[in-house]
Parts: C-alpha cells; structure tokens; sequence
C-alpha cells in the first residue's frame, strides 16, 4: 500500500490564502496549476484514480492498468489511496481540537464540538450516528432520528478530527438497514433503498436495544429518499479517502450494498434523457415543493455518487459491468447536464428569443419551452457574469429557481466544468445579497409566494415564502459553500459567510433555519440544536483552514470527458 507522499506537517502553518489564489487574481487563477504545486497542496495532487479519465477504465480495461503489482480486483481501491487527502493527525481530545494554524480557534469552535458530542447516538455502545436535533423545546416529530444526509457532515467533521470510527460504524449500520424488507402498505421498495433515518429503541424492561428505520413509511408526505444512497456511497469514499482503510469498501457486503443502489438508478426504462427521475420531495427538500421530475440536487448527487462508486467498486464479474454502466452513464449524464441545465446570460437570452413548436433533430428549443414561462426575476437575477445549473430540465419546463445544493455539489463532483464553477461562484458574488444575506445560506431563491405557492406547494404553511424550504436560509449549507469556494480557489467567499453566521448562530442556539429575504429572523418552527447547523459550521472551518481535507468530498473533473460546450452554443448541435 502506498502512503501519501506529502508530509502533513508542511501544511500546519499555512492558512488557505497561502495555498489558493489571491483575491485580485482569481481570474487568471488555473485551477489546474494550483493542483502542481509542489509539496504544498495535497488535495488530489497526484495522478490519483480520482484523476484517471473514465474511458481509461472498465470498457476494455485490461490487466496492465494496474501497474502496482496489486491484485486488479482491489487496485481500484489501493490506487486511490495514492492521494489519500491526509488526515490531520490522531487527534486526541477532539472536544477542544487545536487551531492548524498556531492562532486560537474562534470561541464558537469549542462549544461546537462539544454540541456535535452531545448529539451522539449510541447503539449497543457504540456510536453510529448524530441525532437530527436535540431540542425539547419544540416536538420531537423524527428529529430524534439519525438521517442518513443529516449525518454527512458529522461525517466530515469526524473523518477531519481524525476520528473515523463512528463513520466506519454508520455505514456499516446502515448497510444491514438495507437489507431490511421494505414496505409501504402492500408496496414492497427497491432492494437497494437506502432509510431517510433511523433510531435506537431502548427498551428497559428487557434492557434491549433495537434499531427502526425509516423508509419513506413513516415520513412525511411519505416522500422517498433518493439522496440516502448517493450520500451512502459518498461518504463511504470520503471514509477510505480520508482513513486511507480499503477494507471497509472491499468488503464483499459494501460492494453488493453499492450495487445495489447503482441497480436502482441503473435500470434502463422508459426515459429519454439520462437524469434520474424523481417524485417530489425526494431530497433534502423532503415536501412538496416543485422538485419532482430531474431536480438539481438529485442529478449532482446521483453524478457525485456514480463517480464514487467509479473509485470504490471492484473489477470482479459483478463489478465489472456495473463499472461499464456508469461510465457511459456519467457520459450522458454530464453532456446533458452541462448543456441543457446551465444558464447564463447569452443562454437566457436564447431562451428569451426561442422559437417553439419544432420538430426534429434540427430544434434549437429541443424541449420546446416556451419564452413566456420565463419569471420575471429570473432577468433581473441573471449577472452580466456569472451563471447556474437551474433547478429543473423536462419537456416544456424549466425550473430557473437556484438551489444551492445541487450547485455546490456540481462544483465538488467536477460536473460543473472548471469555466461553469468559476461562474457559479460569480454569480453568488453578484448576488450577496439574496443569497446570503444576513445569515448563509438561501436553501433556493426566490420564494413562491401567493398563486404559485398556492398551486406549487399545495398551500403548504411551513413553505409560506422565504421561510423553510420555501426561501429560507440553512447554515447547513455554510460547508458547501466553503467547499466549494476551496474548490474553485476563492476562500475569501467562504470567510465572509462564515463571519456572518458566527455573529448570530451560536447567540440562537444553532437553529435548523432561517426566515426572511435577508435571513434576519430565526425560523418559525425550526429547531434548535440542529445537528447539521452545528456540524456544518466545524467542516467549514476546519476546511479552510486546512484545504486538503477537501480531497475527502470533491472529485477533480475528468481530463478525457468530451471538452465542455458552452451552454448556448450546444443547442445549435
Ligand atoms: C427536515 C429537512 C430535511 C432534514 C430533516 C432532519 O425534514 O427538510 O432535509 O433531513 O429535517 O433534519
């Protein structure tokens, strides 16, 4: 096994800014020059798999690609470990981790630790997982639960802190909650579903503990939790990455739980486009709330996950043609992603002077949308540079609403081309206000209100407009954003967020939500405690403090994937 060639300790005393572009320069910052830096930024810096292009792997693979003298089914796994993202020491005592940079740590940082503590779910005495929420001020509903998209940046947290056996421990759980029989009335789910959440029973007649889960069963509207499996197989690469342990993933029950969420979103159907098809809710926006079809955040994260996957499956029979599947998958998956889903000022224009009703291969308007369903907003938010992936690409519809998620996400998985990152990161300069504001981060803009809301959300109070999914700000969401910055060399973006949620979120007791169109208010009905809130401000700022933990969540795009068309020219194609 290889050991990462890059000595830790090089990077204690440098700060992101030493590692990224400066401010004035990003323009002419290349990404790709920053990852040659010599000895400094161990973020993917060798030639990892991370880096291999997919038409290198599977189809036709033969056995000289592994050129470690590894046996080929794991050289898959060992040849990640090439860039295996550091982690930052053993640390011990993680309720009061040490600043990386010699300067005391923000006072916040120590009461955040000790918080995500507090949140522990123990299983028979071991810890699997951190509870949505520990607040009793409000009902429980299930955010005494652990969910499985919740946890991620616990994960992240503790993977960081070097501590990653609670990470090991959750995955391995949740796997044996896979094999569970699922059922909702007489409808039996997919093999391969994922839970939304579970949690431990006490019963302490029999001194017993058992685990429940939540399928969709149980929740709310009954919504289905796509995202469980693509966050199951991301954080278990963010595991390996991180730890630099194979033999979780190796395991023959990890590779037949990764294949069989692959199965779910493999299946050959009826579909004409290669998007992942959805009803509403299926996400982190788990109500109705207009995401059903080919949300955003599910294609990023369903791009994300196939790319994990990608790295962590083994080339034995079964695997094999997984592996075949998903690279020509995420061939189609990008090609219609960065084309059909981007926008940008000269593709809005486009959209503005479209002609409808075409027929055959030679329509520009390929989905036939009509200019007349552009929102009037969407004119005034567009920057004269800068651009997004919308919220939603179908026949006749486009969904121009900006979800931050499936944007972050599309910036760490590399599905945003390099040029498309950078103007994600434009436009949230551009639009400060709106989606920051006074608390990151707007978990979409703009709000529905009144008819819209009326017809889109099925007169949903808790979605009334800039509150909750509807407009409201997370500060969940604070770690993607810092990611992404780190990503696309702009910590300064991330600096700035944090400082404003560090006014407020500790002062509010760490709430789920904000309401508001600047975020001003505290959330009508959220939570206090909220775990993620919590979680996500500590991997905001343990990553940029030190960038090379992002090597454990972002994934660098794909040499050999066909050179990005911009947006609008690919609609002539
Ligand atoms: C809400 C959120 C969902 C989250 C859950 C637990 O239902 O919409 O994304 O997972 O609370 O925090």
């Amino acid at each position: 096994m290889s050991t990462p060639d890059v000595d830790v300790n090089h990077n204690k005393n440098l700060k992101t800014e030493d590692l990224l572009c400066p401010l004035v320069e990003y323009e002419e910052c290349d990404f790709s020059k920053l990852l040659e830096k010599p000895r400094l930024l161990n973020i993917e810096r060798q030639r990892s798999l991370d880096e291999r292009s997919l038409s290198e792997l599977s189809i036709g693979m033969s056995p000289h690609h592994s050129t470690r003298g590894v046996d080929l089914n794991s050289s898959r796994i060992f040849e990640q470990l090439d860039s295996v993202c550091s982690p930052v020491g053993r640390r011990s005592g993680f309720s009061t981790p040490r600043s990386q940079t010699g300067f005391d740590p923000h006072p916040m940082v120590a009461e955040a630790w000790e918080a995500l503590r507090r949140s522990l779910v123990y299983f028979r005495g071991q810890p699997v997982g951190t509870i949505a929420a520990l607040d009793n001020t409000e009902e429980n509903l299930n955010y005494d639960q652990v969910f499985v998209r919740d946890f991620v940046p616990s994960a992240l947290a503790f993977l960081m802190n070097g501590e990653p056996e609670i990470v090991r421990n959750f995955i391995l759980k949740t796997l044996r909650l896979q094999s569970w029989e699922k059922k909702i009335d007489r409808f039996h789910l997919g093999e391969g579903v994922m839970p939304a959440s579970f949690k431990v029973l006490h019963d302490p007649v029999r001194n017993s503990e058992t685990l429940i889960a939540d399928f969709g069963e149980s929740a709310i509207g009954r919504v289905a939790p796509v995202d469980s499996g693509f966050w199951w197989i991301i954080l278990l690469r963010a595991y390996t990455k991180s730890t630099g342990d194979t033999s979780l993933a190796e395991l023959p029950e990890c590779q037949k739980g990764m294949r069989l969420i692959l199965s779910l979103c493999l299946s050959e159907g009826f579909d004409t486009f290669p998007t992942l098809l959805c009803a509403d809710g299926c996400c982190m926006i788990d109500r109705r709330m207009g995401v059903y079809g080919y949300p955003i955040e599910i294609q990023a994260l369903f791009f994300m996950a196939l790319r994990c996957a990608l790295l962590l499956l083994k080339q034995d029979d079964e695997g094999k043609e997984f592996i075949e599947r998903i690279v020509k998958r995420l061939h189609a998956l990008s090609y219609h992603m960065r084309s059909y889903f981007w926008l940008d000022l000269k593709q809005l224009n486009d959209i503005y002077r479209y002609k409808t009703e075409e027929y055959s291969h030679t329509a520009v308007n390929k989905f036939n949308v009509m200019p007349d369903s552009l929102p009037e907003w969407v004119f005034d938010f567009m920057p004269l540079r800068g651009g997004y992936f919308i919220g939603n690409v179908s026949p006749a519809r486009m969904d121009f609403r900006w979800f931050c998620l499936g944007n972050c996400i599309a910036i760490l998985s590399s599905l945003a081309t390099l040029e498309q990152s950078t103007a994600i990161m434009d436009l949230i300069e551009s639009r400060w206000e709106e989606l920051v504001g006074e608390m990151p981060l707007k978990v979409c803009y703009p709000a529905m209100e009144t008819h819209e809301w009326r017809i889109i959300t099925g007169c949903d109070p808790k979605n009334t407009r800039w509150s909750y999914h509807n407009g409201g700000s997370w500060p969940v969401l604070l770690w993607l954003l810092t990611a992404a910055c780190v990503k696309t060399g702009r910590p300064q973006i991330a600096r700035r967020a944090i400082e404003i949620a560090e006014a407020r979120l500790l002062k509010d007791h760490w709430p789920e939500y904000y309401d508001g169109k600047l975020g001003r208010y505290i959330g009508k009905q959220a939570r206090k405690a909220q775990t993620w809130s919590i979680a996500g401000y500590l991997v905001a700022k343990m990553m940029l403090e030190d960038p090379s933990h992002l090597g454990m969540i972002a994934i660098e795009e794909d040499k050999q994937m066909k050179p990005l068309l911009r947006r609008s020219n690919s609609w002539t194609l």
